[in-house]
């Protein structure tokens, strides 16, 4: 070998260290994996290209100028993913805590810019301290480079986070711009202030595995989408979303190979109990309905009255949102409506048609409620679906109750093809609770209020809890059996494949934010 080529293999060897053995050992140790064994475990194998392997910081501070490690921090570049080109940047915690310096942001803006001129996913792995504090404004600059970007490529090209470590300050603002976030239990946290401010400031004594992490985050506040068991479980996830989406908005998501057979779903008939306030689970509706072992839920542990998650029909890549009658009746609440408003505009901007399975009470009463403006981010749902143009399709399979009726991916809001289940009640509002308003006269005159209340709930029951009104006037296109639906989806989202829709010209709607 020459010199040359020494120095070479010797300067690869070097970056291949990051911050050195102690500290991959340390990071081990911790449960976690370096950068450059989650990005062996993402990209297919021998397929990851680095870039800027060699970039060093330009910091004379605070003895800096004697502290360099090759690549800065930050392991990025281009790989396929079950063949597909994706990009990738993975922070090195071995390197200054994998905190964010000018050079270390140059790196990952430089693959965010290819990711967008080549129209293809954008991974990050997050691990990381944060600004680099010796440098002060510059890794604030950085973060700015990185937070602007992200929202240039929003809705142009899939964006994922996964946090698999610290994620704190100013870093949260990258994930929480992009479309999905994947944290680890026990190992990653995301705040914008940790627990020492936050005990300073509010008196509140609480751990950082409480303030900001996974389970928190999956749960209370909704900021992460997937709280994953380790760093495998991560990166398989980050894979299976990848597989349900297109490489960019003017793409198509790939579709699996479909043998048509017998499509009749007869468990489907069995699914809604005889009595309309017992719950069901949603989810074994749209089991019984895509393709089998497909529907990868999303957002599993927040606002568990709506149910979210891509699944294939017929092989094509779909995105299922329904209500959810076994937690609080289905209703809809802010963060259910807040939760679904995010899935419906993430498939909207990337060609995934939409399946709606709908049995709602309506929208959960209460000062908490209105308080907290259900007004506004209820809105947030019916303005996601009115301005979605992918092929909508709509399964009424009990309740269509009141507003949330019409929010629900009606016909009259831009749905292409809405069926009913003949258990089906589309209507203002519950039998009783509408008897007892439009009749209220009359059965306190009543000499036995409580026969007359039965009778003219019953009357209305009768009159309304059924899917013929609705089907009367054509706002129900038909009424199905349950046991054929997975066929008429079939078929309906078949028919609608060359779907074109175009919305006002604009520079951009102002949702209610
Ligand atoms: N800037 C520069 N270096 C940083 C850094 C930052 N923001 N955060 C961590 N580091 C360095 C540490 O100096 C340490 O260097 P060393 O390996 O040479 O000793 C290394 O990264 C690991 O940090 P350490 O504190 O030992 O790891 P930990 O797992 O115990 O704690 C943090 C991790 C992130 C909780 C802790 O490092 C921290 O609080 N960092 C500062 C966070 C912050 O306030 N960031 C700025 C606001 S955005």
């Amino acid at each position: 070998k020459s010199a040359k080529t020494e120095t070479l293999d010797h300067k690869n060897a070097e970056a291949e260290l990051g911050g050195g053995q102690k500290r991959i050992d340390a990071q081990h140790k911790k449960g976690k994996l370096t950068a450059r064994e989650r990005i062996a475990l993402l990209v297919d194998e021998g397929s990851f290209e680095e870039i800027g392997k060699f970039v060093m910081h330009r910091t004379r501070d605070f003895g800096l100028d004697k502290e360099h490690y090759l690549g800065d921090g930050v392991v990025t570049g281009y790989g396929t993913v079950n063949g597909r080109l994706t990009y990738v940047f993975a922070q090195d915690f071995t390197v200054f805590g994998g905190a964010l310096s000018e050079t270390h942001a140059e790196k990952i803006c430089k693959i965010m810019d290819l990711a967008m001129k080549n129209g293809a996913p954008l991974i990050g792995l997050n691990d990381s301290g944060g600004a680099r504090i010796q440098e002060g404004v510059l890794s604030l600059a950085g973060y700015a480079d990185i937070f602007y970007r992200n929202t240039l490529a929003s809705g142009v090209i899939p964006q994922i986070s996964a946090v698999m470590g610290p994620c704190a300050g100013g870093a949260v603002y990258s994930p929480a711009i992009t479309d999905f976030i994947l944290m680890v239990e026990n190992t990653s946290y995301m705040f914008v202030t940790g627990p020492n401010v936050v005990k300073t400031v509010t008196h509140e004594n609480v751990t950082a595995e409480e303030l900001g992490g996974a389970s928190t985050h999956s749960t209370k506040s909704g900021v992460t989408h997937f709280a994953c068991a380790n760093e495998l479980e991560c990166i398989q996830y980050i894979k299976k979303l990848l597989s349900y989406v297109p490489q960019n908005c003017e793409d198509e998501p790939v579709r699996l190979p479909y043998e048509p057979s017998d499509e009749n779903r007869p468990k489907l008939s069995a699914i809604i109990p005889e009595n309309p306030n017992q719950p069901y689970d949603m989810r074994e509706v749209v089991e019984e309905i895509v393709d089998a072992g497909s529907f990868f839920e999303v957002h599993q542990a927040f606002a568990e009255n709506i149910v979210v998650g891509f699944a294939r029909l017929a092989g094509r890549s779909i995105g299922v949102v329904g209500n959810q009658p076994a937690v609080l009746a289905g209703v809809l609440d802010i963060d259910a409506s807040t939760k679904a408003a995010r899935f419906v505009r993430f498939c909207d901007s990337f060609n995934i048609p939409l399946l709606v399975l709908e049995d709602v009470p309506g929208f959960l009463p209460g000062t908490d409620q209105e308080w907290n403006a259900i007004i506004t981010n209820g809105a947030k749902l019916l303005y996601a679906f009115c301005e979605a143009t992918v092929p909508r399709v709509t399964v009424i399979t009990r309740k269509a109750y009141g507003g949330a009726y019409d929010v629900m991916n009606s016909k009259h809001i831009g749905a292409d093809m809405n069926y009913a289940w003949p258990t089906a009640e589309i209507a203002v509002m519950g039998a009783s609770g509408a008897a007892e308003i439009i009749f209220k006269r009359e059965i306190a005159e009543s000499d036995d209020p409580q026969a007359k209340l039965q009778e003219k709930v019953l009357d209305y029951t009768n009159k309304f809890a059924n899917p013929y009104r609705a089907a009367h006037r054509g706002y129900i296109d038909e009424v199905i059996y349950p046991e054929q639906t997975r066929q008429k989806l079939i078929r309906a989202f078949q028919m609608l494949e060359n779907k074109v829709a175009t919305l006002p010209k604009k520079k951009h709607g102002n949702i209610p934010l």
